[in-house]
């Protein structure tokens, strides 16, 4: 199982996203068999580490995101990805207007496995404060857990 996790910059969002997913696989043992990556809509930060903002609350809460580089999203990932998971409307248009034919059953909107307000959009934190940053790690832990859960069940 291959999960992309995608934003617009890459730099905030999807990375929040890969540091908990990846944690939360890594506790279940199934760092082996399910594969996390992230990116961007757009080219804007490439090569460029997460936000500082965003891998400070994110350490905060036990994940590190200092490895991780932003990329552009490519057509190639739609082949390569079990599961595109996109943080608000925007992204997921953008992922299905790149979409190849077939592949569209692949992209969701990554709140559509929360609890918290489901299907609902993760609000872009970049020109807020530090209370955006927080719920998008409030948002993005919930529905990582219940996303997790479903992959479970399937692998089973
Ligand atoms: P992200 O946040 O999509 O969550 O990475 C953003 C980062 C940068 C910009 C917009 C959103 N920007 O306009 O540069």
């Amino acid at each position: 199982m291959k999960v992309l996790f995608v934003c617009l910059g890459n730099i905030c969002r999807s990375p929040t996203a890969d540091g908990v997913f990846r944690k939360l696989v890594t506790e279940a043992n199934l760092a082996d068999q399910v594969e996390v990556d992230s990116a961007g809509t757009a080219a804007w930060h490439v090569g460029k580490a997460p936000d500082p903002r965003s891998q400070e609350y994110a350490w905060d809460r036990g994940y590190d995101l200092s490895g991780l580089r932003a990329r552009q999203v490519s057509v190639e990932d739609f082949e390569r990805f079990d599961l595109l998971l996109a943080m608000d409307d925007e992204n997921y248009s953008n992922l299905m207007a790149m979409c190849p034919e077939g592949m569209s059953g692949k992209v969701k909107k990554l709140l559509s496995f929360g609890t918290l307000s489901p299907n609902a959009d993760v609000p872009d934190p970049y020109y807020g404060g530090a209370q955006g940053f927080q719920h998008v790690l409030d948002l993005v832990e919930d529905a990582c857990h219940q996303l997790l859960s479903e992959i479970k069940r399937g692998l089973k």
